[in-house]
């Protein structure tokens, strides 16, 4: 097991350092690297079908179910096609309107979840194109779905996802660029530029990984929090979901994941001195919105530890920690901004002693209700 680790403490850890090559790899033979042309086998091949999809709905549980919230956010701005994102669990059972010209994509990591696998089968009853974005090659969900693209992330044993969250992000990129491309929604040079840009992410993430000593100098700080609250907006709110699901996954630390305005709707109310909160506060649209949300939690005199773009200075006088990293497209800033917040739920876990590879009532696959 020690060589399966490849020198690291943990598998969660090594997987989480393994990210500039996963990503890499999700886009292999996928991104041509010379002239940023986007090429999605699995798209090509039911063209028409995509092309006059009125809807496209993703089915998934867990990790995967943020992943497709930030693809309904890249494939609707970029694509313009309308993009619903489902629990499995919930879409199987609720007598879901699906119609022929609807696309129903499982986002699946094991490609085996039993609530993902059997909303694919009630799609695939009501006439929809099924398609599946799964790591593991050959498994139920692959087998089942009439076309798909693999994530290419390679095994992920912890059971906290990691890789494969940014692999299917990655993929959800890609197939949000040849979508918009094929529409004709995006701009030759806009298509070129953005296309450029995500082949250049796993090189960013391997600077966003130099974070790690900032962020377990951090951990350190706040690894007997009773509470975490993460705030994120816009593209950014799926990862403050992510970043909470994380750490109440590995660590046992009970922490939300919210919309940034939506703060003032509830859990403003439990902000004091006691509650750590994680704001994603990179310069992108919302930038200046989620700057005065954190003015709220300070004013609260809640502790923030917040995420921003290299060379910020509006954050830097408000929060108590600022982990910087470098400044992306607003599109691809999830691949970057979960980073920390991985390796911050990471080193909390491992200084609370938890079992971090294997926590306590979790599976890496649920294949049973
Ligand atoms: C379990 C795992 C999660 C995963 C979820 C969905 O809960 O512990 O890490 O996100 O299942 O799994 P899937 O294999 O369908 O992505």
């Amino acid at each position: 097991e020690a060589i399966e680790k490849g020198g690291y403490e943990h598998f969660m850890l090594k997987e989480i350092y393994e990210q500039p090559t996963s990503i890499r790899n999700s886009m292999l033979g996928r991104l041509n690297t010379v002239n940023g042309e986007v090429v999605m086998g699995g798209i090509e091949e039911y063209e028409h079908k995509f092309m006059n999809a009125k809807r496209i709905i993703f089915v998934a549980c867990g990790t995967s179910w943020h992943a497709g919230l930030v693809g309904e956010y890249m494939i609707e701005s970029l694509a313009r096609i309308p993009v619903e994102v489902e629990y499995a669990s919930e879409f199987r059972y609720r007598n879901p309107i699906i119609n022929s010209d609807d696309i129903v994509i499982a986002i699946s990591q094991s490609g085996e979840t039993a609530d993902t696998l059997a909303a694919l089968e009630i799609a695939k009853e009501k006439g929809a194109l099924i398609y599946g974005i799964c790591n593991v090659v050959g498994s139920s969900i692959a087998r089942a779905t009439d076309a798909g693209s693999y994530t290419h992330a390679g095994p992920e044993i912890g059971v906290a996802s990691t890789k494969a969250f940014t692999a299917q992000v990655t993929i959800l990129a890609l197939m949000a660029l040849t979508l918009a491309k094929k529409k004709g929604s995006i701009s030759e040079s806009r298509y070129r530029e953005l296309a450029l840009e995500l082949n250049n992410i796993p090189n960013i993430v391997e600077k966003v990984l130099e974070t790690n000593v900032a962020v377990e100098y951090i951990s350190d700080i706040y690894k007997d929090a009773k509470n975490f609250l993460y705030l994120g907006r816009g593209i950014n709110f799926p990862v403050a979901l992510e970043g909470a699901l994380k750490l109440k996954e590995i660590s046992y630390i009970h922490a939300e994941g919210y919309p940034a305005a939506e703060m003032k709707h509830g859990p403003i109310a439990l902000i004091d001195a006691d509650m750590p909160v994680v704001a994603i506060a990179t310069k992108k649209n919302s930038y200046e919105k989620v700057v005065s949300n954190i003015q709220e939690v300070k004013a609260r005199n809640g502790k923030i530890i917040a995420v921003v773009t290299e060379g910020d200075t509006a954050v830097k006088e408000i929060a108590d920690h600022v982990i910087e990293i470098p400044d992306v497209d607003d599109f691809f800033d999830p691949l970057i901004t979960v980073i920390p917040l991985q390796l911050l739920s990471y080193h909390i876990a491992v200084m609370r002693g938890c079992n971090v590879d294997q926590p306590r009532n979790l599976a890496k696959s649920v294949t049973v209700e």
